[in-house]
């Protein structure tokens, strides 16, 4: 936790405001991971993830560093030019998007689309062609699949297609006319392993030398996001991201290396917010001594935490009873679904003496929160972002 959220806390709590769950985001701690991925992958052009955290503070400051957007909607897309950053600065990332977005998205002036298959090539080139654009001036970079080994949070099978049909999706752009740019993957969101980039940038490099073969010479490597932040595991600094992904360049590319982008979301704001929750009830499904206790808090699945599914993110929390005695439990959110439950296979440990009313902190809650939570699932209000 950063000094300016502790003191922010405080005084919050000293005003008596401080009723439901909070997120507080530390836009130093932001600053801070845009300057470590420029310096860490300085030939490589950063493309913010917009999903991971779309506050208009956030956008507007990594506007002004010089950051470039992954949007993956008509709606992202209009917040980042509200942000102040330019058309040419915005990728439409999304591989699914209906035709009258695309139209959309094109007069805003984004030229750069993702897609993963011939059908979404076609409808950029119909929607380039009916606002009467030159259609090559669109570029379009084609997805291929990752198996996400390595990684808290696979992105798996959704997205992409596999590497051999990469070729032809991309030739199938150029015969419409269109710019085809290069090709994206993602490894993986919160993708422990640094060298993970390797066997999806060999690929790459054969669609590109596949691609020449035919005549269309693509030029980017979209590196995609994956790029981790810190939860209860410890994790690699991005200095060792920059170095395996730079080795792995060479090692496909040679002396070609291509114009590269990264996507990062998770790995821009995931450390910079915290979460304060309260507890709202403590018990025992039985008078059993070894019984677990079963801790419930003010947030769960539906309140913004739903990267708990599976149990798959597993994040620090923190009380004012650090240092006491530990027993397993529980923890589960507060809406009457059974579903909402944050860890229950593998137990947490949390203070013996943690009790009703007590707050929590939820750390590294930045990424992937606020836009997660329901609207009024059982009445609860979504959960508050706070920017300092
Ligand atoms: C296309 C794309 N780029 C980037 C990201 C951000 O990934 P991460 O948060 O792991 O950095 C995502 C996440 O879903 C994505 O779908």
């Amino acid at each position: 936790m950063t000094d300016r959220i502790r003191d922010f806390l405080r005084v919050r709590r000293d005003l008596g405001r401080d009723e439901g769950p909070v997120m507080v985001l530390d836009l130093d701690v932001v600053r801070d991971n845009y300057t470590a991925f420029a310096r860490s992958l300085p030939d490589t052009r950063v493309f913010y993830a917009v999903k991971a955290n779309p506050a208009p503070e956030v956008l507007r400051l990594l506007a002004e560093m010089g950051s470039c957007f992954d949007t993956a909607s008509v709606a992202e897309i209009e917040m980042v030019l509200a942000a102040g950053a330019t058309p040419e600065r915005i990728s439409f990332g999304n591989t699914i998007k209906k035709e009258r977005c695309i139209g959309r998205a094109l007069a805003h002036g984004i030229r750069l689309f993702a897609v993963d298959c011939e059908a979404e090539v076609e409808k950029i080139a119909r929607a380039a062609t009916a606002a009467g654009l030159e259609v090559g001036a669109v570029q379009v970079f084609c997805r291929i699949l990752c198996d996400g080994a390595g990684a808290d949070w696979p992105l798996s099978r959704k997205f992409g297609c596999v590497p051999e049909m990469a070729t032809d999706v991309l030739e199938h752009a150029h015969r419409q006319g269109l710019s085809a740019y290069g090709v994206s993957f993602h490894v993986g969101s919160q993708q422990g392993n640094t060298e993970a980039w390797d066997g999806a940038l060999a690929s790459a490099a054969t669609i590109f030398r596949e691609c020449a073969e035919r005549g269309i010479f693509l030029s980017m490597v979209n590196l995609g996001g994956g790029f981790p932040t810190q939860y209860l595991k410890a994790v690699p600094g991005v200095e060792s991201y920059g170095d395996a992904i730079f080795r792995a360049l060479t090692k496909h590319f040679g002396n070609r290396i291509p114009e590269t982008i990264i996507e990062p979301g998770r790995g821009m704001v995931g450390n910079a917010g915290m979460i304060e929750a309260e507890v709202v009830l403590v018990s025992k499904k039985s008078a059993d001594e070894d019984e677990v206790r079963w801790v419930y808090l003010d947030i769960g699945k539906f309140g913004g935490l739903a990267e708990t599914m599976d149990e798959a993110i597993r994040y620090p929390i923190r009380t004012r009873h650090d240092g006491e005695r530990t027993e397993p439990c529980v923890i589960a959110g507060p809406t009457c679904d059974s579903v909402d439950v944050l860890y229950e296979r593998q137990h947490y440990p949390l203070p013996v003496s943690l009790s009703i009313g007590d707050k929590v902190l939820i750390e590294g809650t930045g990424a992937y929160t606020t836009t997660y939570a329901a609207v009024a699932f059982n009445g609860f209000p979504p959960l508050q972002q706070i920017v300092i």
